[in-house]
């Protein structure tokens, strides 16, 4: 068998993207800009929501839609329910806005949290839930929402891993109160690094234009000065210079005008790529079939469409081999994997401060042990499917 070279990631660069780029650079404005709005404005429209806020990654998008709350009137040290499973940013994010993390076990058959244990985490500090839908599987959204509504609770979907998948027929990123994407070059649609919040509310997309920007006053869509050209009404209405009153407590996580551009040249050619991950998607999900059941993975159920983000890999329980020997095997023959990320309470010492014992979260700590996952990207094609099946099967009949 040909050895392949099977990269977990990649990212494409458009002309489009190129031209943008050297204008940026010509005219020497670099900073966010006019290309930042235009691709917030394309972001929203292909998520189906009003506004979008972009900023510098998808863990700033996680921290800033939550540091919303304040404004809401939650207080630091206030907490945030959160998956057990993800990865670390999901849990880092909850932190940097000065929260509490409150982890939730996560359900081995959805990789997702689990829907029938939300409630019992609800504490009278808890100010909102962050379900993340992790490999592109929504989570239990109904579940989410009625908890959320029940407690008054803010919901902020962690759709990093989710663009363009959808629940019951709506747009994953339309679910909840915000969702925080993450467009690092795994993604479908990246930026190269880059994050950002899709909301329906225009008020809270204010906040988030202002948290990003050191928490300024200045925060409205007309006061970017260089969209508007360097003149802003508003500026010294308020006595002095608005953009040195801050506000609120921010973050300095602007996007910058270079990695609008290649957002933009995503956006442009965005049906060839979401056409190429879901045709992977489709084919790797129909060729594992022949692996069951001696390796796992999650797959659609009626009512939604798994985002074409990644392929997870379970080993099942009672297996004859470890995940770090096929993992090993993998990478050695060229393909690029991942592990299935770990138990943040639990598995990451980062975290150990929060009192967390191993086993708590069961189901989380399995999956961390025994998953792992590849990339179903624009750039491999049936040819790289084939491949990683074909190594597989060999490495489960020890003809390796
Ligand atoms: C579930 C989840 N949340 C948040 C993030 C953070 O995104 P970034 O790496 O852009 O900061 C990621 C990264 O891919 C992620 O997978």
């Amino acid at each position: 068998m040909k050895k392949l070279r099977y990269p977990f990631g990649t990212i494409t660069i458009t002309d489009k993207t190129k031209q943008l780029v050297n204008g940026a650079l010509d005219s020497g404005r670099i900073s966010g800009g006019k290309l930042v709005r235009e691709f917030e404005r394309g972001f929203a429209k292909l998520v189906g929501t009003k506004e979008a806020v972009a900023m510098s990654s998808g863990t700033d998008a996680d921290a800033l839609a939550l540091a919303v709350l304040y404004d809401l009137g939650a207080k630091r040290g206030d907490e945030v329910i959160v998956p057990s499973l993800s990865f670390v940013a999901t849990g880092n994010a909850v932190l940097q806005a000065g929260f509490i993390p409150k982890f939730v076990d996560i359900e081995r058959t959805t990789l997702n949290i689990d829907p029938k244990k939300i409630e019992a985490a609800v504490g009278p500090r808890t100010r909102a839930i962050m379900p993340v839908h992790l490999m592109g599987k929504p989570a239990d959204m109904e579940a989410v929402n009625r908890v959320a509504k029940k407690h008054k609770l803010l919901v902020v979907e962690d759709a990093a891993e989710a663009q363009s998948g959808t629940y019951r027929g709506k747009e994953i990123g339309t679910l909840g109160d915000m969702a925080a994407f993450s467009l690092y070059i795994a993604h479908v649609i990246s930026t190269g690094e880059g994050g950002i919040v899709a909301t329906n509310n225009p008020e809270y997309a204010n906040t988030l234009r202002s948290l990003r920007a050191h928490g300024r006053a200045c925060k409205c869509e007309t006061c970017m000065m260089s969209v508007s050209g360097g003149h802003c009404d508003k500026r010294f209405k308020r006595g002095t210079d608005i953009r040195f009153i801050f506000e609120r407590v921010g973050f300095s996580a602007k996007m910058n005008e270079l990695e609008a551009a290649i957002g933009l040249g995503y956006l442009d050619i965005y049906p060839k790529i979401f056409a190429a991950r879901l045709r992977n998607f489709k084919y790797i999900h129909k060729q594992f079939a022949a692996l069951k059941p001696h390796l796992l993975t999650i797959d659609p159920v009626a009512g939604e469409e798994m985002a074409p983000y990644a392929f997870p890999v379970l080993v099942p329980p009672g297996a004859k081999f470890t995940r770090d020997q096929l993992m090993t095997y993998l990478e050695d023959n060229g393909v690029d994997t991942r592990s299935l990320f770990l138990s943040m309470p639990t598995q990451c010492p980062g975290f150990s401060f929060l009192g967390h014992k191993l086993g708590e979260f069961p189901e989380a700590e399995y999956c961390a042990d025994n998953g792992l996952h590849i990339g179903l990207h624009q750039d491999i094609n049936e040819e790289h499917i084939d491949y990683f099946i074909e190594l597989t099967k060999r490495f489960l009949t020890g003809k390796i």
